[in-house]
């Protein structure tokens, strides 16, 4: 089959491009509201993008309490979601009221950050600190706004449970980092293969 993804072409039941560009990594991403209140939200519309200076991404559909709080706060965490978590990750996607915590609807509790003010999510066995380096609409191919808004954030602190590092080596397969696919699918990291680079 073929399809033009701007038409909506498909002729499927549901969308088909989140099943075909998966796995995607999760950001559980958590913030910080100008009142205080720490925010937390899964994000697939993620990933690290470059690797020295240390940037990651997050897209968020519409204006969400998320990029929100990262445009006026300039800061972020992206903590790491696992098998063990999936249900607490889910939870804390569910639309709730800016002056709610997603920590406390998923009795979650904060371990502190060093670099910026947002919590961690103390359960989660990685987190990056991140600080916003740019935040903006994405406009389509015609150079309309999509209401889309990508921001970016230059990772300045990473966490990382030692009980994961391995002969010098983060064990991804241990982690069993939980990674989103299509529809409502979720799916984990845990098998490996090492395929050295040709000479
Ligand atoms: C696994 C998962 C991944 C998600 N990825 C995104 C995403 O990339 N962009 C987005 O806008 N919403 C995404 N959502 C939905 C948001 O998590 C949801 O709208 C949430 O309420 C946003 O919270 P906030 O308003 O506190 O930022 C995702 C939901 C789940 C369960």
């Amino acid at each position: 089959m073929f399809y033009e993804p701007a038409r909506r072409n498909h002729g499927l039941p549901h969308d088909p491009l989140k099943a075909i560009v998966a796995p995607r990594p999760i950001g559980w991403i958590s913030t910080l509201s100008e009142d205080g209140v720490a925010n937390l939200a899964p994000y697939s519309f993620f990933n690290l993008v470059s690797e020295h200076p240390t940037i990651v991404m997050f897209s968020s559909a519409g204006l969400k309490d998320t990029v929100r709080n990262a445009r006026a706060s300039g800061q972020f965490v992206c903590n790491l979601a696992t098998l063990a978590l999936v249900e607490q990750v889910n939870l804390t996607s569910k639309a709730i009221a800016p002056d709610e915590s997603e920590f406390d609807l998923a009795d979650l509790a904060r371990a502190p950050s060093r670099m910026v003010k947002p919590p961690r999510v103390a359960a989660a066995p990685c987190a990056l600190e991140c600080v916003v380096t740019e935040s903006y609409d994405l406009k389509d191919r015609h150079g309309a706004p999509s209401g889309r808004h990508v921001t970016f954030g230059e990772v300045v602190g990473v966490h990382i449970d030692d009980a994961f590092i391995e002969g010098g080596l983060v064990r991804t397969d241990k982690l069993q980092a939980l990674t989103r696919c299509g529809y409502f699918d979720y799916a984990w990291v845990d098998t490996l293969i090492s395929v050295p680079r040709p000479e």
